[in-house]
């Protein structure tokens, strides 16, 4: 299963300001890939408060939001709350057929996925600003080394970097 990191970035390494902020500063070129890349895979795994942020599941892919709470039930089939761990959820996504999956954040659910060694590829859109202070990729320690596998000028100064988990 090729499980696909998505996110962007900002020089300073940062992917949001807090928890609550919404991923609105990461421009066109970067919305369009990231909508390109989770269409083709068809799935989009997140965490709950990054599924809060964006407020309702995003449409012609399977949604599925880790939380703990039980409460978060959902009507709709492409929506799906979950507190199984990150190695079911891809167990799960296997048998339902799905080859690739995307993980779209945040922090901590990054980091539950690293820890279970479940990530194939990371693909980063570096912009052009700076936080200062914020949310990093991972939230917890790692040792994992990668290989650059793509870099392009994706938008004047956003630059898309994609790598390849080394085993
Ligand atoms: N720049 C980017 O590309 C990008 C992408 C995505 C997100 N973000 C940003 O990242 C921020 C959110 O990140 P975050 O790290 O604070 O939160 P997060 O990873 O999105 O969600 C964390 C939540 O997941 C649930 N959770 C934690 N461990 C779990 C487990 N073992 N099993 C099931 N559920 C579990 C908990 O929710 P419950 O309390 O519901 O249990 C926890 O509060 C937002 O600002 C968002 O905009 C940025």
């Amino acid at each position: 299963m090729e499980v696909i990191l998505l996110m962007a970035m900002t020089l300073d390494g940062k992917i949001a300001r807090d928890s609550q902020q919404l991923v609105d500063w990461t421009g066109k070129a970067d919305k369009k890939y990231f909508v390109q890349v989770t269409r083709e895979a068809g799935v989009v795994i997140m965490g709950s408060r990054t599924f809060d942020t964006i407020g309702k599941p995003l449409p012609g892919r399977k949604n599925i939001v880790m939380t703990r709470n039980r409460d978060r039930k959902s009507q709709d089939g492409n929506l799906v709350f979950t507190d199984r761990s990150a190695g079911q959820i891809i167990k799960g996504l296997e048998e339902e057929g799905f080859e690739k999956v995307t993980l779209i954040g945040g922090a901590i659910i990054n980091s539950l996925f690293a820890g279970e060694k479940l990530i194939t590829q990371i693909h980063v859109t570096l912009v052009p600003i700076l936080f200062g202070k914020g949310l990093c990729l991972f939230r917890d320690l790692l040792d994992v080394k990668l290989e650059l596998m793509e870099n392009r000028e994706i938008d004047k100064g956003h630059l898309l970097l994609v790598y390849r988990v080394l085993p």
